[in-house]
C-alpha cells in the first residue's frame, strides 16, 4: 500500500489508485484556484477538463490520470497551476 505525502501529511492508499482518488479519499475537493481566486477541483475524472491539476513531485499533472507511487509528494494551490 503506497504512502503519499499530501501537503506534508502522510496518507496510505490502495495500490492502483489515482492521485485524485487519494486526494478525494483524504477529503480534499479543492485542488487549486483560478487566476481570479475561484476554487477549482476535478470535474470529468478522465483527463479532459484539466481542473484537477496539482504538483506531484514538482511537476504539474492531471491528478485523475496519475497513478499513485510510494513516496510521492503532492502540493496543492501551487504556483504555475492556474488557468491560462
Ligand atoms: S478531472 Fe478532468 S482532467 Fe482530471
Amino acid at each position: 500500500m503506497p504512502e503519499l505525502w499530501i501537503e506534508g501529511r502522510a496518507v496510505r492508499v490502495p495500490d492502483g489508485s489515482s492521485v485524485l482518488a487519494a486526494l478525494q479519499n483524504a477529503g480534499i475537493r479543492t485542488l487549486r484556484q483560478s487566476l481570479s481566486g475561484e476554487p477549482r477541483g476535478a470535474l470529468c475524472g478522465m483527463g479532459s477538463c484539466l481542473e484537477c491539476r496539482a504538483l506531484v513531485d514538482g511537476r504539474v499533472v492531471r491528478t485523475c490520470l496519475t497513478p499513485v507511487r510510494d513516496g510521492q509528494h503532492i502540493t496543492l494551490f501551487a504556483e504555475g497551476v492556474h488557468d491560462r
